[in-house]
């Protein structure tokens, strides 16, 4: 691992869930742990790297000499990260941002009426990640892909709508590794080719990701 290999360089990550409110005490979420994007912001620092973690509600220490802006909702997410794009080398989207968000969050507490039945309409959020790749300067732009089928094909096709460099695909559907867990086996899906990442620790694979990515800058 060179320490050296993204001197100079600014990388942004986004990382953990969101949570989009339907009231003062409620909202929608995931169970998105924020692991990979933290261990991603350890070794993009360890590579030399200027780095800030934009980070949705996690129960994860603030890792050190990494500038952490901390967000609750996709919107403020997609703020923060427009913030941080200028002069941005790469963007890393680790984020497990909700899809939807109920249209407006209820001023006050939503209380339990005599109907067995409640609608809330929910409209979508931004794509962050989309976003970023669409700006110029494009910077290096890094998503993840989570599946329980087809997963190549559904991040390649990732890859090519959202105009990526790289998508990091794995598959959910193994309880051992990804979600909340400590591991990770990934496929990296680039423009011309694939790579398999076989099971590792996810300290290990950010190691070996952010490798690559600056071997790509070079
Ligand atoms: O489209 P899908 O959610 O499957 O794409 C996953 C990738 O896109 C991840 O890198 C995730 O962080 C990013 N994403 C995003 N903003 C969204 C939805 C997904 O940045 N609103």
């Amino acid at each position: 691992f060179d320490t050296g290999s993204l001197a100079g360089k600014r990388v942004v990550i986004t990382a953990g869930p969101t949570r989009e409110a339907l009231d003062p005490v409620r909202y929608i979420s995931n169970h998105s742990s924020g692991k990979m994007g933290y261990a991603l912001a350890e070794a993009a620092r360890e590579a030399g790297a200027t780095t800030v973690l934009i980070s949705g509600p996690t129960h994860l220490p603030s890792p050190e000499r990494v500038t952490l802006l901390p967000v609750v909702s996709a919107e403020e997410m997609y703020a923060a990260s427009l913030q941080a794009l200028p002069d941005c080398d790469v963007f890393i989207a680790t984020a497990a941002v909700a899809d939807y968000r109920p249209d407006q969050a209820a001023a006050q507490k939503i209380k339990k009426g005599e109907r067995d039945t409640l609608v809330i309409e929910l409209v979508k959020n931004p794509d962050i990640v989309a976003a970023m790749a669409a700006h110029t300067p494009k910077p290096f732009t890094v998503g993840f892909a989570a599946e329980t089928e087809r997963v190549i094909d559904y991040a390649r096709d990732k890859l090519e709508r959202k105009q990526l460099d790289l998508v990091v695909a794995n598959d959910v559907s193994r309880s051992d590794i990804g979600f909340n867990s400590d591991e990770n086996a990934v496929t990296l899906v680039w423009p011309q080719r694939e790579e398999n990442l076989s099971r590792r620790s996810k300290h290990q694979l950010a190691r070996d990701l952010v490798e690559r990515i600056a071997r790509q800058l070079a």
